[in-house]
Parts: C-alpha cells; sequence; structure tokens
C-alpha cells in the first residue's frame, strides 16, 4: 500500500476526500502523516479521527519548519507527498528532493490563476470555464507537469464561494484520482508534460457530476 504524507493548512476537505479513497479502496494508498503550518487547521482534527498521526509543525522559521516536515515524511517512509491546501511555498531544496513523489492540487485551470484566491481571479476576469488542476510540484508555484485538470463552468450570477464550492466537489475527486495513478505506476513525467498509461477508468466506474474531465480520469 502507497505511504501517502498529506501537507494541509486549513480545514482539509481534500484531505478529508483522500482518507474516503483510501478506507473505501478506491485506492490502495494509506495516509500515515498529516502535517500543518496551523495549530488550529481542522485537517489535523480529521486525521486524529481517522487515527492518522497529525503534527503541527511551526513555520515562523521556514529553514526549520521544511526540515522537520521532511524527517516527519521519512520517519514514515512516505513515498508520496501530497498538497492539499498547504498554503505556503516550499523551498527548492525541499521540492527538488521529492521531485516526482510530490503533488499539488490548484483550484483553476492552470495555468491561468495562480497563486492565492484563485475562484475570485477566476470571477473577477470574467472567464466562463474554470476548474481544477493536479500537479507534480516544481521549483516555481503552481507551475509543475500537470497530471489531471478538470473543467467547471462559470454560472452568470456565481458568487467567488458558490464557484468555490462547485470546484471543490470536482477536486475531491481528481486529488485522489491522481493518487491512484501515481500508486498504479501510471505516471510517466516527460519534461513538461505528464503521460498517462493505459489501465482502468473511473468515469467508467463511478458516476460524476457532468463536468469535462481530462484524458487519464
Ligand atoms: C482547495 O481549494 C485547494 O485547491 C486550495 O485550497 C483549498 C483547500 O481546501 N489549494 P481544503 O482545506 O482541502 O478544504
Amino acid at each position: 500500500m502507497l505511504k501517502v504524507g498529506v501537507l494541509a493548512s486549513g480545514r482539509g476537505t481534500n484531505l478529508q476526500a483522500i482518507i474516503d479513497a483510501c478506507e473505501k479502496k478506491m485506492i490502495n494508498a494509506k495516509v500515515v502523516a498529516v502535517i500543518s503550518d496551523n495549530e488550529k487547521a481542522y485537517a489535523l482534527e480529521r486525521a486524529k479521527k481517522h487515527g492518522i498521526e497529525a503534527y503541527f509543525v511551526d513555520a515562523s522559521d521556514k529553514e526549520k519548519h521544511e526540515r522537520k516536515m521532511d524527517e516527519i515524511l521519512e520517519s514514515h517512509d512516505v513515498e508520496l507527498v501530497v498538497g492539499a491546501g498547504y498554503m505556503r511555498i516550499l523551498s527548492p531544496w525541499f521540492v527538488n528532493k521529492w521531485y516526482g513523489k510530490l503533488i499539488n492540487i490548484h483550484p483553476a485551470l492552470l495555468p491561468s490563476f495562480k497563486g492565492i484566491d484563485a475562484q475570485r481571479q477566476a470571477i473577477e476576469y470574467g472567464v466562463k470555464i474554470t476548474g481544477c488542476t493536479t500537479h507534480f510540484m516544481d521549483e516555481k508555484p503552481d507551475h509543475g507537469p500537470i497530471i489531471l485538470q478538470a473543467a467547471v463552468r462559470v454560472k452568470e450570477d456565481d458568487t467567488r464561494d458558490s464557484l468555490a464550492e462547485r470546484i471543490l466537489r470536482v477536486e475531491h475527486q481528481i486529488l485522489p484520482r491522481s493518487i491512484d495513478l501515481f500508486e498504479q505506476g501510471r505516471l510517466v513525467i516527460e519534461g513538461r508534460r505528464v503521460k498517462i498509461l493505459p489501465g482502468d477508468s473511473w468515469l467508467e466506474k463511478y458516476s460524476y457530476p457532468d463536468v469535462l474531465y481530462s484524458e487519464g480520469y
């Protein structure tokens, strides 16, 4: 079973989606550690409720914060690190050390609307379609090779929150699926591109909302 470490700064609904997918055996993986830079992150409570080791790691000193996270991940023999709403930019040494084993979810169709509050950026820009992206992390934020994307319509009367809510539901699908593809050994990084090797399809196996998924889903 793939040992997964999750980094999360907030309420942790993406973490919950990963835990649920593991418990339902949709993915052959297990969350072995959850790390937060925020002592009050609900993500830490969610971890504890499922008997997963939860760590608050103070981030006032960035170097120490990342060294400690690295130490925790190593101590649990983590094979894949997932950024699930982890709101800090990781240093090059950390990203390079874990490169190819470090993925992130972003609530927009990258390369559009990088950085914080991507959903508000999308509303303010006036796009008609946005969505979410999973990608391998590299040295630049929200930049590394893309694994999966899914498109979500922006409705005329959407607010930042109503849009974020609809995107989030889709995030909860593509993030566990990305872990699944990694676990199945189906993700091959070729420069900026991620080739997805053939295999099963979640679109065929499960029923999903009316959104456009990239290949590999
Ligand atoms: C998600 O929208 C994620 O894409 C973004 O931050 C949010 C985290 O939500 N990076 P949650 O903590 O998983 O509920």
